[in-house]
C-alpha cells in the first residue's frame, strides 16, 4: 500500500510540473519496479492461500499464540513413565498448555497411547504374555517383539507401563496402565472443568502406512474418537501430528484440525515418500511452501533451526528455516527439550538457557519432557503465564 501511494504521488508531480530531471525519473522508475515486485509477491501469496483453501478444509487462519506454548511430551515423561494417565495429568499440573499422546491401535480397533507399536520396551508384556513374541517388518525394519495390534484392549489392560530410560525414576512398584485415547480425553476434560483451563491435545499418529497395510485407518479412527468426545468443536485445542505426509494431506481434506508436519533425520524420508523426498528437501523454502498447503505447524528436531557447529553460546544463531517458516505463517514447535544435560543442544549446557535461546529466536512452542522447566524459562523471560 505504501509503495502504491508513493508511486501515485510521484506520478502526479511528474504530470503537473512536467519536470524531466533525472532524479524524478529514477524515483518514478524505482517506484514502478517496487510496485510490480510487491504486486507479484501479493499474487503469489494469494495464489498459495487460494490453492490451499481450494484443496483442503483449513481453519480460517493459523491460531495466534501470545507466547510460546508448552507441550507435555508423552506427558510429563521426565518424571513418570511416558504415555500414562499419571504422566499426562502431571504434565497439566506442571503448566503444560497441551499434552502429547502418541497413538497406535489394538487388535479390536481401540486407539491407545504408546510411542511404538512394539511395546516390550515400555511395558511388562514379555512377562505377562511370554509366548506371544513374534517377528514383523515395520516401516522396512525387521524386528522381534510384542506388537500392540496383536492384543485386544482387555489384554493390553493387563499390562503395566514402565519407565523406558534407566536414568529416570523407575517407579516400578506402581500399577501404571496403558491409557486409551478416550481415557486421555476424559482426563483432560476433567482437568479443564476443575481448573477452568483449556488445555489441548497434540495426538501423533504412529506408523500410519504400516497400519494401513494391515487394514487399519488410524486417521479416520482418530477423527471419530474426537467427534465422539465432542472435541470436533474444539479446533484450537487439537493439533494432529505425523512424520508421514500423505495422511496429513488426507486429514486436511477431511477435517479442520490444525496439522503438524514432523521432521525426522534430514537424510531420511517420510515413510510414505521413500525414494522421492527427504526431510532435508522439506525444509527448503519450496519444501516449506508445500507443507504450508496442508499443515499449519512444523515440528522439527531442534537442531533444524540453528546454524551448525557453533563454537560458543554467543555464536549460536538461528538459520533460515525459522525465518522462512514465519514468512509463510507456518508455526514452529521443535522437539524434544529435556533436563538431562546430555540432551541439551551444544554448545548450550543448561536446559533453562536452551529454552531461553529457542524462545528468543521465535519458536511458537516446545515439546518438553519437563513442562515445569519450560514454564520456568518462560517466566524468566517475563512472558505472560496463566
Ligand atoms: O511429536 C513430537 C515428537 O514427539 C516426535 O518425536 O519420537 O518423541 O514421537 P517422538
Ligand atoms: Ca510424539
Amino acid at each position: 500500500m505504501c509503495v502504491f501511494i508513493n508511486f501515485t504521488t510521484t506520478a502526479m508531480l511528474y504530470l503537473k510540473t512536467k519536470i524531466t530531471n533525472k532524479i524524478v525519473k529514477s524515483l518514478l522508475l524505482g517506484s514502478v519496479l517496487l510496485l510490480s515486485a510487491s504486486m507479484a509477491a501479493c499474487l503469489t501469496a494469494c495464489q498459495t492461500a487460494q490453492q490451499a483453501s481450494d484443496d483442503f478444509q483449513r481453519p480460517a487462519e493459523n491460531r495466534k499464540f501470545p507466547r510460546p506454548i508448552v507441550i507435555a511430551h508423552r506427558g510429563a515423561s521426565g518424571y513418570l513413565p511416558e504415555h500414562t494417565l499419571e504422566a499426562y495429568i502431571r504434565g497439566m499440573e506442571l503448566g503444560a498448555d497441551f499434552i502429547e499422546p502418541d497413538l497406535v491401535m489394538t487388535k479390536d480397533g481401540v486407539l491407545v497411547a504408546r510411542h511404538e507399536n512394539e511395546i516390550s520396551e515400555t511395558t511388562n508384556v514379555a512377562d505377562v504374555f511370554p509366548k506371544r513374541k513374534t517377528t514383523k517388518t515395520i516401516d522396512d525394519v525387521k524386528m522381534a517383539g510384542w506388537f500392540v495390534e496383536d492384543f485386544t484392549l482387555a489384554e493390553i489392560k493387563k499390562l503395566k507401563a514402565k519407565q523406558r530410560l534407566a536414568f529416570r525414576p523407575q517407579m516400578d512398584q506402581q500399577p501404571f496402565l496403558i491409557p486409551t485415547l478416550d481415557e486421555i480425553i476424559d482426563a483432560v476434560d476433567q482437568y479443564n472443568t476443575k481448573t477452568g483451563k483449556s488445555i489441548g491435545i497434540v495426538p501423533e499418529i504412529k506408523h500410519s502406512s504400516y497400519f494401513r497395510s494391515i487394514g487399519v485407518n488410524m486417521e479416520k479412527a482418530l477423527l471419530n474418537a474426537l467427534e465422539d468426545k465432542k472435541w470436533d468443536k474444539k479446533l484450537d485445542q487439537v493439533y494432529i501430528q505425523s512424520f508421514e505426509v500423505s495422511n496429513l494431506k488426507e486429514l486436511a481434506t477431511l477435517s479442520k484440525y490444525h496439522l503438524v508436519q514432523l521432521l525426522g533425520d534430514p537424510a531420511e524420508s517420510p515413510y510414505d515418500l521413500k525414494g522421492k523426498k527427504t526431510y532435508a528437501d522439506m525444509v527448503t523454502l519450496d519444501g516449506l511452501k508445500e507443507i504450508r498447503k496442508y499443515a499449519q505447524v512444523l515440528g522439527p528436531y531442534k537442531k533444524y533451526l540453528v546454524v551448525e557447529n557453533a563454537k560458543s553460546e554467543m555464536t549460536l544463531v538461528a538459520n533460515d528455516v525459522l525465518k522462512n517458516a514465519k514468512l509463510l505463517d507456518l508455526k514452529i514447535i521443535p522437539y524434544t527439550f529435556r533436563n538431562e544435560s546430555f540432551f541439551v543442544m551444544k554448545p548450550l549446557t543448561d536446559p533453562v538457557k536452551e529454552y531461553e535461546f529457542f524462545y528468543k529466536i521465535g519458536v511458537d512452542g516446545v515439546f518438553s519432557d519437563f513442562p515445569d522447566t519450560a514454564v520456568k524459562a518462560l517466566k524468566m523471560g517475563n512472558e505472560t503465564i496463566n
